[in-house]
């Protein structure tokens, strides 16, 4: 099967929501993120509702390293979500954004004390990645009996990329899943409440298999902490990693499959070891704004050389993913939407670097100079992991919602390059 995309076009055009991107690239100029709000609203409500309706005590925390664009997150505030936070400042966006510090659940890995210290006073949930950061957040003033959950890693590993995988034994994450026991119990001795549990096995996951494979294994640890230190749970937290295709030759996940497995597990688990009904928590990242963006872009090079070039305006600085994991993100041309392919080539962006590519070998079709490119999924682990590599200065962001758009991101000016530096005086005489 051919996976589609689901793309709108007419008159040999792309649509997004019900505006031309030939009309948005013309307005606002390119290389440009547009974002699809009705995306992301989809999004979340087909994985929330197809979790809820087999358990309803759900809780999905946005994972906002995908895309921490306010307006991004403001939407799935307004659908209910919750947020992953990983750093300081993702819990400092969230709160910005008007989430409670309930509804953020912080993640942070090798974090210092300071980092815990403005998590634990900004009251969000806490959750904790190695037995190093248990002992210094029982030395912070005022976290006697504070509630916690803990990171651990149960053993499977997965993910699109080795960058990408974050369970098995070569993991930075979490504690082992043999030290649980005596973690949790140090835990408790510390005076803590640990209330949850967390793990995270991976990003971009297309079956169910390694997901399945984590639910059975933290379940085990969940429930021999819970029948030997005594640990109520509140909530179990899975983590995120749900896939969504970026090839025409990937499927969707089965969603209606997939969630009745994991949660037929999860309860016979729960029934297993006795462990009443906590909170089943994920922190779905790429699969609630993956396919909410793309980048439009303008060809402005085409270049017969030993290969043939069509170069494009914008690089990795963009979207790092095809340089960084070789990922495929799948082009469309935008005011040629109906023409076949006819040649395959490669499409380069505008940085120096020889790892500035977009494909390779790439099949569209005939393209010429002023043509728009559309690269899709382009709403998650795009724009959070830009730079002005080379000096060029980001581009704008707007949301379409059907036919409104509004700018949430100003495209940056040259002097947004140094923001923030200066000369030291002594070298300016
Ligand atoms: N929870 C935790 C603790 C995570 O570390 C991550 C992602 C997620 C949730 C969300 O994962 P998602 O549902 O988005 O797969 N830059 C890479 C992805 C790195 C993901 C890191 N952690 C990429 O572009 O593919």
């Amino acid at each position: 099967m051919s996976y589609d995309f689901n793309l709108k076009t007419k008159d040999n055009h792309l649509i997004i929501g019900d505006l031309d991107a030939n009309d948005l690239a013309e307005k606002y100029q390119t290389p440009l993120y547009v974002v699809d709000e009705q995306k992301i609203r989809e999004n979340y409500n087909k994985l929330y509702s197809a979790f809820s309706s087999k358990y309803p005590k759900l809780h999905m925390c946005y994972a906002s390293k995908a895309n921490t664009a306010l307006a991004v997150m403001k939407i799935l505030n307004t659908e209910g979500s919750y947020i992953d936070a990983v750093s300081p400042g993702e819990i400092y966006t969230a709160l910005t954004v008007g989430f409670k510090p309930e509804e953020i659940m912080f993640t942070g890995n090798n974090v210092t004390t300071e980092e815990l210290e403005y998590a634990h006073k900004a009251g969000v949930k806490l959750n904790i990645d190695s037995v190093s950061a248990l002992e210094r957040l029982s030395t912070i003033e005022g976290t006697e009996g504070r509630e916690i959950s803990i990171r651990v890693n149960p053993m499977v590993e997965a993910g699109h990329h080795e960058h990408c995988i974050t369970g098995g034994p070569k993991s930075k994450f979490g504690i082992r899943e043999d030290e649980a026991v005596e973690v949790y119990q140090r835990a408790v001795d510390l005076g803590f409440k640990p209330i949850g549990m967390h793990s995270h096995i991976g990003s971009e996951i297309l079956e169910s298999e390694p997901f399945m494979l984590a639910v059975e294994s933290m379940m085990n640890i969940a429930g021999k902490v819970h029948q030997e230190v005594g640990v109520d749970f509140k909530f179990l937290d899975f983590g995120g990693g749900f896939g969504i295709p970026y090839s025409p030759d990937e499927d969707e996940l089965d969603l209606e499959t997939f969630t009745t497995d994991i949660i037929n597990l999860f309860k016979s688990k729960l029934e297993e070891y006795d462990m009443g009904e906590p909170y089943f928590f994920i922190e779905p990242g790429r699969f609630l704004v993956g396919n909410a963006a793309v980048i439009l872009t303008r060809v402005n090079t085409v270049k017969q050389s030993y290969r043939k070039f069509v170069g494009v305006d914008c690089g990795f600085g963009t979207l790092l993913r095809p340089t960084m994991y070789g990922s495929y993100h799948h082009i469309v041309t935008a005011n040629k939407m109906d023409e076949e392919d006819v040649e395959e080539i490669d499409i380069a962006g505008n940085l120096c670097e020889s790892g500035d590519l977009f494909a390779r070998d790439r099949p569209m079709p005939k393209l010429e100079e002023g043509d728009l490119l559309a690269i899709l999924n382009a709403g998650a682990y795009a724009f959070t992991m830009a730079s002005q590599y080379n000096s060029r200065p980001r581009p704008a962001e707007i949301l379409v919602n059907k036919d409104q758009v509004d700018i949430i991101r100003r495209r940056e000016e040259m002097s947004d390059i140094f923001h923030g530096q200066s000369i030291p005086t002594r070298l300016l005489k």
